[in-house]
């Protein structure tokens, strides 16, 4: 069998980058080593996370809000089993969606483990313990990337666990220490927060989401403190030791000696991920990769052997579906022979906690080291009528745009529906927009996106209308 494009790893990257081959007229296969498609993100990653997520969201509103609102609840419970399997349904049917659209695409699906035999030959190994081999011209590496897990953690997927583990729990924990305050640390603690579980988190920096801007760090931490969570800052982790019942977590003060333990039920480890190419055989055709295990590409994401491509989680970059997708299309376009683009600068962070924190653009503080002039529009929620009307009042819109030309350079929001928002901020700044344009822009009454215009308006001088 041979192919104009072989894709190794199904996950948001091989999957469009498949799809797109196929629109561009190109014979396609993709090989994928688990038993359904679709990769980290939509079995054990976003899809999976945000179901959770949105399930423990509508208990805890049933819990803390309804009475506000004049709804009487008795007898409210978690029924744990039953939330996760509403979120399996959910992957399956996701899952199955993409089986639908590589039919529909006519392309070729291996199951089974890819390897390289040459530059133009890649094996397959099955399940059942059968190899198979198909030829191709060129090839897409989007074999994403797994949790790293240090071996004083003491990783056994029962007591210490990662989001995998942590997304099929049987019962609510009583408490968990989860190490790390970044971006899984915070969504599936506010998951098992909002639950009742008591949470603890343990950050090696002096702020949570640390590659965000720092007023969002500081908003979403409010916030997740009033939910219940703890937090360790300035602290690191050093062994992590299951015990009959728990786990024991010893923790050490990060510009100290002095060190504490923690007890608990489960300890989840969300330290970051690390991209994945075991057993892909990249030594037997001499691909590079840096100093982090990431596959080394050029701009146009080609590896250092031509006709060999690499996207997603297993290069740099953040390790996001979205800039994975963009990067499938980006490639497929660029083996078609076009001329595609990618400005990296403009590619959305979201963290799905409540409020949801979203962010594009430079933050306050790269604009600061850079030493690019800048000014600020700050709108806090509780201004806002549509959010008191839900009562969703925390968290703000920032904007910071160039002090001269006053194009906008960053938007960050912490409040109720930041991840749909942020999409304006982006359509904004690709179109390069003032704060001044987007201050003219006329915004429907009453909605959340006002807050951005307000902060516009704040930014382009004194003039937010209602603060
Ligand atoms: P992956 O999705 O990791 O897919 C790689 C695939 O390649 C896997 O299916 C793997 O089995 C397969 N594979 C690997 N090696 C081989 C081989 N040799 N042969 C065959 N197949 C192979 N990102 C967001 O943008 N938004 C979110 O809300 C979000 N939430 C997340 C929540 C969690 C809990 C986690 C863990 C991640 C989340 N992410 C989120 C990150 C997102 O999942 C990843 O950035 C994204 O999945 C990367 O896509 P990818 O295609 O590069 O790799
Ligand atoms: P992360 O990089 O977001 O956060 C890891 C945190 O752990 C950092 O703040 C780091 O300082 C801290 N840390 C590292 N070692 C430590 C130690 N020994 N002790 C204490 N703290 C320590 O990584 P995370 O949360 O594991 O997520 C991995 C990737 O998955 C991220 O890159 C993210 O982009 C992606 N993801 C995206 C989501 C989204 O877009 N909503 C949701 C979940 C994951």
């Amino acid at each position: 069998m041979k192919y104009d494009v072989t894709v190794i790893g199904s996950g948001p990257g091989g999957y469009v980058a498949a799809i797109r081959c196929a629109q561009l007229g190109l014979k396609t296969a993709i090989i994928e080593r688990y038993n359904t498609l679709g990769g980290t993100c939509l079995n054990v990653g976003c899809i999976p996370s945000k179901a959770l997520l949105d399930s423990s969201e509508h208990f805890h509103n049933a819990k803390e809000k309804f009475e506000l609102h004049g709804i009487g609840i008795t007898g409210l419970k978690v029924n744990l089993p039953q939330m996760v399997k509403r979120k399996n349904d959910v992957v399956e049917q996701t899952t199955k969606g993409i089986d639908f659209l590589m039919k529909k695409n006519k392309i070729d699906v291996f199951m089974g483990h890819g390897s390289f035999v040459s530059a133009h030959k890649i094996s397959i190994a099955k399940a059942d313990g059968t190899k198979q081999e198909i030829e191709t011209d060129k090839t897409i590496i989007a074999t994403g990337s797994k949790p790293i897990v240090p071996e004083a953690f003491n990783y056994d997927k029962k007591r210490i666990i990662t989001s995998t583990e942590a997304l099929n729990l049987e019962a609510v924990p009583k408490r968990m220490v989860i190490i790390g305050g970044g971006v899984i640390g915070l969504e599936l603690g506010s998951v098992y927060a909002r639950l009742g579980t008591e949470v603890e988190v343990v950050e090696f920096l002096d702020r949570i989401i640390a590659t965000m801007d720092g007023d969002c760090s500081k908003e979403l931490q409010r916030a997740l403190k009033g939910l219940g969570m703890k937090f360790h800052l300035k602290h690191k982790v050093n062994t992590v030791k299951a015990t009959k019942k728990g786990v024991t977590v010893e923790v050490q003060k990060r510009d100290s000696d002095s060190t504490f333990n923690l007890e608990a039920d489960y300890c989840l480890v969300a330290i970051g991920r690390r991209p994945y190419t075991d057993n892909l055989g990249l030594e037997n055709i001499g691909i590079q990769k840096d100093e982090k295990g990431r596959i080394s590409v050029d701009n146009h994401l080609q590896t250092n052997v031509p006709g060999i491509y690499a996207i997603g989680d297993v290069v740099q970059g953040a390790m996001l579906a979205h800039k994975a997708e963009d990067e499938g299309v980006f490639v497929a376009e660029t083996i078609a022979g076009q001329q595609p683009h990618i400005d990296y600068n403009l590619i959305p962070g979201v963290v799905y906690t409540w409020p949801e924190v979203a962010s594009v653009g430079q933050t306050e503080e790269q604009l600061k080291e850079a030493g690019v002039p800048y000014k600020t529009g700050k709108f806090p929620m509780k201004a806002l009528g549509r959010a008191r009307a839900s009562t969703d009042t925390e968290g703000m819109v920032k904007i910071l745009a160039h002090r001269d030309t006053d194009e906008i350079l960053g938007v960050h929001m912490v409040c109720a529906r930041a991840a749909d928002l942020i999409a304006d901020a982006v359509t904004l700044m690709e179109f390069r927009a003032s704060a001044e344009d987007c201050a003219r822009m006329s915004h429907a009454h009453p909605t959340y996106a006002e807050a951005i215009r307000e902060a516009a308006l704040a930014a382009t001088g004194d003039r937010a209308l209602h603060i």
